[in-house]
């Protein structure tokens, strides 16, 4: 899935894998999605701020925000499925998670209005990566921190060879059993292989205008977790 008709069909795939869109997250990495997301949702440092969760599907990264001491968090995804499976998870919150329809591409927000942003898993699926990240730029206030979570290329061949049947043999199969849906969990190792590496995911946030950009690999390297703070200059 490539090109400017991406958006439409990956909004269309996630609005029919929703039902089991958490339970397949679960059963594919064996729990340890949660602990990626707390930490990501750590290194933005929301405590006391305005957060903005990009592509907040079903909210779990939304909901870490505010463990962590998030002020409020806005989720923002353009799958009104999603949106619904979040507002059943987030309703306890109550006012600390606003949950709103918008596009990745074109953010219905106005120029800086967020103190810290976060995405997972967001990335691999827009339809023009540097579009998105400028954009993010553009609704941070300076020095705002930008956290990406998302799957990767992993730098080591050992695990490479040990990774690759799983991610594009065994996750498809599982996918295509726990959802009904195996075009969903076959485009999920597609998406990642027209995906830049770690280094280059880096390199694409400083050209949209962040600074101090850094990442940490997990899980061996399977997962990337990328933070730059939004410089004064663009
Ligand atoms: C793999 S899910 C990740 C959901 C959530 N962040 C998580 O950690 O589980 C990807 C989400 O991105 C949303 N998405 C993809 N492209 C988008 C775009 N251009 N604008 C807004 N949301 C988008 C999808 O609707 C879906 O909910």
């Amino acid at each position: 899935m490539s090109g400017s008709g991406k958006g439409p069909r990956v909004q269309a795939m996630f609005a029919r894998i929703v039902s089991r869109y958490d339970l397949m997250n679960r059963l594919m990495t064996g729990g340890m999605d949660r602990g990626w997301r707390r930490l990501a949702a750590r290194l933005c440092e929301p405590q006391g701020k305005l957060a903005l969760d990009l592509a907040t599907g079903t909210g779990d990264l939304a909901v870490e925000l505010v463990r962590q001491g998030a002020r409020q968090v806005v989720g923002v995804d353009f799958c009104p499925p999603m949106l619904g499976a979040a507002s059943e998870k987030t309703g306890l919150l109550g006012s600390r998670i606003r949950l709103l329809a918008g596009d990745a591409m074109a953010l219905p927000f106005a120029d800086e209005s967020f103190d810290c942003a976060a995405n997972g898993f967001l990335l691999r699926n827009v339809a023009d990566l540097p579009r998105a990240l400028r954009e993010l730029a553009r609704v941070l206030k300076p020095d705002g921190r930008l956290v990406c979570l998302e799957i990767t290329h992993p730098p080591s061949r050992l695990f490479r060879a040990l990774f690759q049947p799983y991610f594009y043999g065994l996750v498809p199969w599982l996918g295509s059993l726990i959802s009904g849906d195996g075009a969903a969990y076959k485009y999920l190792p597609d998406s990642l292989s027209r995906f830049p590496d770690a280094p280059r995911l880096a390199q694409s946030m400083r050209e949209a205008g962040f600074s101090e950009v850094n990442y940490r690999y997990l899980s061996f390297g399977a997962m990337a977790v990328h933070v730059g703070v939004k410089g004064l200059e663009k």
